[in-house]
């Protein structure tokens, strides 16, 4: 949950935003893409002053943003997770590995964990069939995602994490 100072910062970006834009309806979804490509996604505060910029409902913001997986509703994770759920991973288990990473990570599809270092979510095809399931991590297509290379991947973020920490100290 974002802060009151981090609301009114969300808030003032998102009009600096705005401003570059006339107030037509039909500036909807480039304003709201301008706003995620600046922010990495579109928190309600943004979409409010969207909303309010183009004088339009704010629930048809919220049914657009909605409507289109293009667009995030949480900040994204310093790593992303992203599920293959085409046609071969699905028939090699890709729903059963999705699983094990919303178990894992305590959230579900679309969402980011609380300490912000991962977001899951899944994707088409990304022809990398032979090597199924696949599962997509920092862009990287990693193969034979099965439940149990979920906890190695993990295992390796958790280890560089723990080096990371000891440098900086
Ligand atoms: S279906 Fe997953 S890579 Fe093709």
């Amino acid at each position: 949950m974002a802060t009151t100072k981090e609301k009114t910062k969300i808030t003032e970006q998102t009009r600096r935003i705005l401003s570059r834009f006339s107030r037509k309806r039909g500036n909807l979804i480039p304003t709201l893409q301008k706003v995620q490509e600046e922010l990495g996604y579109l928190p309600r505060e943004a979409m409010l002053e969207v909303a309010r910029f183009l004088d339009i409902p704010e629930i048809d913001v919220y049914g657009v943003v909605t409507f289109y997986n293009q667009f995030r509703l949480n900040p994204p994770g310093k790593h992303s997770i992203r599920v293959c759920l085409g046609t071969a991973c699905h028939m090699k288990g890709g729903y059963i590995t999705l699983d094990a990473w919303k178990r894992r990570l305590s959230i579900d599809r679309g969402q980011t964990t609380t300490d912000r270092e991962f977001d899951l979510d899944t994707v088409a095809c990304v022809g990398c069939c032979v090597m199924a399931p696949v599962t997509v991590v920092d862009d990287k297509p990693a193969g034979q995602v099965e439940p149990t290379k979920v906890d190695g991947i993990l295992l390796s973020f958790e280890r560089e994490r723990k080096k990371r920490g000891k440098k900086k100290r």
